[in-house]
């Protein structure tokens, strides 16, 4: 931080305090302000064209800064832009949160960057233009993935805390490694047990508001953080199908020809670990995350199966869980 002061008088205001800080990157001794801020108009010596930007950042705009390394250029940066081939070699071919279309143009297949966009299913009908900071504290914090604690900037303070929400098997590594990358941040080392509809539910609060239990479906209520087999004796679940994993619905087992997808992702809302996370019961409950990925996917409405789009598959996820 030597020269800071002399250009940035705020520095001094802005102290990281390290105790706060849990997340995994860009955060306490992981936050590295040069990736981010220049101390002059110049980085390594090389002008900055058109620099030097508001707060001394090195590019433009919060989105340009993050993608210039999250875009597939770096190869230890997770990448999070279209088209992905980090991934290739995991299981899953992709990574937990999927991926964005590009910036400045609405995405029908996940959330739009830099673009103004009403805020579907929120009770003000406010307007917003997405960055990576909507989601995520570029100083990092306590939350997995340091995702905000009020994204929606109404005076929230969601805690969503890996080893408590969260469960994965292998740690980004630090310094990191294109191998670490791959290993830690692809969706089969990410599982879930909690605190999800909570944050996706404060910008997207009129599902958050519903309770799973009042009809009609999914498309009003969205039932999340509903339990299999807390629907009893009702029709609609089919927690046999769902505990076993074969047949309709899932990939390499179905019965139909070209149909299933990978398991869908579940919360498991009594683990303890990476290993009890993955624990396939009846009492597994559906999330958001069930259905969407958090950037974006290949399917209208970031979906996990083209659902819109129709196919083969257009029923697989939910066949998962409801097998008729
Ligand atoms: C100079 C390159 C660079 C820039 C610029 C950059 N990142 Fe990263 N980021 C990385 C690398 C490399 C990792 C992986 C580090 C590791 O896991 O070992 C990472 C990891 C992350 C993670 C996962 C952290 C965790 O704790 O799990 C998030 C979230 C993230 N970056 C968001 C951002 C955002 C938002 C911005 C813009 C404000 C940004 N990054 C700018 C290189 C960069
Ligand atoms: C991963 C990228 C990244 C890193 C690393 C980073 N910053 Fe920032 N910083 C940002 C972004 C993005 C903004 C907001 C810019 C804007 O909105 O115009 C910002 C804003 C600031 C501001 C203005 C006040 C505020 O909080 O918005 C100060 C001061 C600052 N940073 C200091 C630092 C210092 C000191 C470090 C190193 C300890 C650092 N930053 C590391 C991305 C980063
Ligand atoms: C709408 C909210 C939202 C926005 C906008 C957003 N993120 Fe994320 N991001 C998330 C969530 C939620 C996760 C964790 C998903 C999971 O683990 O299931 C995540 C995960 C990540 C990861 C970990 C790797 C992965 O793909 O799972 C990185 C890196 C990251 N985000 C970077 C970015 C960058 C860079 C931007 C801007 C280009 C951005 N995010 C914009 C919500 C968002
Ligand atoms: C910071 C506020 C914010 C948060 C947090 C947020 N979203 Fe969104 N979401 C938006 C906005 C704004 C749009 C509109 C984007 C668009 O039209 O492309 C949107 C759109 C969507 C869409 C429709 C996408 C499409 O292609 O039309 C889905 C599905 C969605 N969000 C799910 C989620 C999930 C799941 C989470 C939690 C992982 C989440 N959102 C967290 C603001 C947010
Ligand atoms: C069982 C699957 C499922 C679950 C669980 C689920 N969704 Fe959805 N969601 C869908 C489907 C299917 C659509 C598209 C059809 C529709 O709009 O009714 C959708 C649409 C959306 C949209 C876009 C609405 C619009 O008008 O564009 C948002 C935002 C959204 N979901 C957010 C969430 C959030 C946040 C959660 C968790 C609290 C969640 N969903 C849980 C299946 C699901
Ligand atoms: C991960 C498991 C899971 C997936 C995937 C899933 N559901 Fe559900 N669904 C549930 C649970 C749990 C309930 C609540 C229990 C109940 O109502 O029997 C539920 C309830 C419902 C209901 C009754 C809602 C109500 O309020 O009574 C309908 C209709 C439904 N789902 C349709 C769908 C459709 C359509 C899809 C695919 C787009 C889908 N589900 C995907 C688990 C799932």
């Amino acid at each position: 931080m030597r020269r800071w002061s002399a250009y940035l008088p705020v520095v001094i205001v802005l102290t990281v305090s390290p105790a706060l800080r849990a997340g995994n990157w860009h955060t306490g001794g992981s936050l590295q302000c040069g990736q981010c801020h220049a101390e002059h108009a110049t980085v390594g010596g090389q002008e900055i064209p058109g620099g030097p930007y508001s707060t001394l950042l090195v590019k433009a705009g919060v989105n340009d800064l993050c993608l210039s390394c999250h875009d597939g250029s770096d190869p230890t940066a997770p990448d999070v832009m279209a088209p992905v081939s980090m991934y290739a070699q995991s299981p899953l071919t992709e990574s937990a949160a999927g991926h964005f279309a590009s910036t400045g143009v609405v995405n029908p297949a996940g959330h739009s960057l830099g673009v103004a966009v009403a805020v579907p299913l929120n009770s003000t009908g406010k307007t917003a233009t997405l960055t990576c900071a909507s989601c995520h504290d570029y100083h990092g914090n306590a939350n997995y993935r340091n995702l905000r604690h009020d994204p929606a900037g109404k005076g929230d303070s969601i805690s969503l805390q890996a080893s408590v929400d969260i469960f994965w098997q292998f740690t980004p590594l630090d310094p990191p490694t294109g191998a670490g990358s791959a290993a830690a941040y692809n969706q089969g080392n990410i599982r879930y047990k909690s605190g999800w509809s909570r944050w996706c539910g404060s910008c997207h609060d009129l599902i958050a508001s519903n309770s799973p239990a009042s009809p009609p479906a999914h498309f009003n209520a969205h039932p999340t953080d509903a339990s299999l087999s807390g629907s009893g004796s009702t029709p609609h679940i089919n927690t046999v199908h769902w505990v076993a994993g074969t047949g309709e619905g899932f990939l390499g087992s179905s019965p139909v020809t070209g149909e299933g997808i990978p398991r869908v992702p579940f919360l498991q809302a009594s683990a303890t670990d990476f290993v009890s996370a993955g624990q396939v019961l009846s009492s597994n409950q559906v999330f958001c995350g069930s259905c969407h990925k958090s950037h974006g996917s290949n399917y209208t409405k970031e979906l996990r199966w083209p659902y819109i789009e129709g196919g083969a598959n257009y029923l697989s996820g939910c066949q998962q869980c409801h097998y008729k």
